[in-house]
């Protein structure tokens, strides 16, 4: 299949007109049951008419993805998720004027009109409303339901970046849309509001306070933060190895100079294995590092810095085939809930805490 390639920014919600042009016939490819990547402000979306099974079907054949992971419905309209969920609860309202357009999901009780196949065969439904204007241009233009997963192939780290969709979707299906690179890098928030307390399915830029503020208690999936506890995490597809690196990775707490030193010891050792060594740091202690390949995700005190650089510096670790990662650690607290969630899932859970941390 030939990918058509198109390039919108529109950052600011205007559009040329030819921008608005290219959004249409993408709208159109939507409504005709065709697939398109788009730029959200967390990740990049693989949309297809969340309303059509066929569409939905399409998405898991060009991810390679398992079906009975869901996806998520994007609106482009506080109004339209009450056609596609069963009841829209006083909690969904509240959310939804908090922190809608934005990164957050809510996971309801499903409207009939949409297909199992969007919903992985559960009687839930995850609904978004993205606040990137692109997203949003494109989700009305193509119906106003738009299902979309990660645009990545399954198992590989989500796109922040048009480049990465091409990587994995080119010839895979109809129009990819490039509209820059994401504000945050970092999938959405997920939030099961059927039930009580509502309990966070995944962590992501809205955090467990944040919901707190407005819906007073909410709970967090246990699995979520902890080494394998052998229970499967509620939201489908985080049982997954997604995210993972071809390498292997493993995490290193401690203090820094601890951290530093522990890394270049065995980067070492594993160079003499004929391994290439990859690390994953901060600014601040980059210096100290010795291995073949050494990445900042910027400063340790900029968490929105460190989640929007993660997946590209893992995806640059593949890229130039490093087989052995070592990364710092961070506080899984505020938006590091989210960061360290995507890290140990990357790392299979793999976490080396040093003595003298522990003792903390
Ligand atoms: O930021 C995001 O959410 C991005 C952009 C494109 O919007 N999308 C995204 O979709 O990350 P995806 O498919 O990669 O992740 C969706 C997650 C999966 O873990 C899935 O299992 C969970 O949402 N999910 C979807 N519907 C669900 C449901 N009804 N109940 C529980 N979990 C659900
Ligand atoms: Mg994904």
């Amino acid at each position: 299949m030939d990918t058509k390639i198109m390039t919108i920014h529109g950052r600011d919600g205007v559009f040329s007109c030819e921008e608005e042009q290219a959004l249409r016939e993408a709208g159109e490819v939507l409504r005709s049951g065709g697939l398109v990547a788009f730029p959200t402000e967390t990740v990049y979306g693989l949309g297809g008419d969340a309303l059509n099974p066929e569409s939905s079907r399409k998405i898991y054949a060009a991810k390679g993805r398992p079906s009975d992971n869901p996806l998520i419905v994007h609106i482009a309209r506080m109004e339209d998720m009450a056609a596609v969920v069963s009841r829209v609860p006083e909690a969904a309202l509240r959310l939804g004027q908090a922190f809608w357009p934005g990164p957050l999901t809510m996971v309801l009780p499903k409207a009939q009109r949409v297909p199992r196949e969007t919903t992985g065969g559960l009687e839930t439904v995850a609904v978004r409303m993205p606040s990137h204007p692109v997203a949003r241009r494109l989700i009305a233009c193509g119906g106003g339901y738009v299902a979309a997963p990660s645009a990545n192939l399954s198992g590989r780290p989500s796109p922040t970046s048009a480049r990465y969709v091409i990587e994995d979707m080119a010839g895979r299906i109809d129009v990819i849309v490039d509209g820059g690179d994401g504000d945050i890098g970092l999938e959405s928030t997920i939030v099961d509001l059927t039930v009580d307390p509502p309990q966070i399915l995944r962590p992501g830029y809205i955090t467990q306070d944040m919901l707190s503020e407005v819906l007073g208690q909410v709970s967090l999936d246990g699995t979520i933060l902890t080494a394998d506890s052998g229970q499967a995490p509620r939201a489908p597809g985080m049982k997954y190895r997604h995210y993972a690196p071809q390498g292997e990775l493993i995490i290193v707490s401690g203090q820094v100079g601890e951290v530093t030193a522990y890394i270049n010891a065995h980067a070492a050792q594993d160079q003499a294995q004929g391994h290439k060594v990859g690390v994953i740091g901060t600014d601040e202690a980059l210096a100290g590092y010795r291995a073949d390949l050494i990445c900042s995700l910027g400063s340790r005190q900029d968490e929105e810095s460190i989640a929007r650089h993660l997946y590209g510096i893992l995806r640059r670790f593949d890229d130039e085939q490093v087989t052995r990662i070592y990364s710092e650690c961070f506080d899984a607290m505020g938006l590091g809930q989210a960061i360290m969630n995507r890290l140990l899932k990357a790392a299979g859970h793999r976490l080396v805490e040093l003595d003298s941390n522990r003792e903390q």
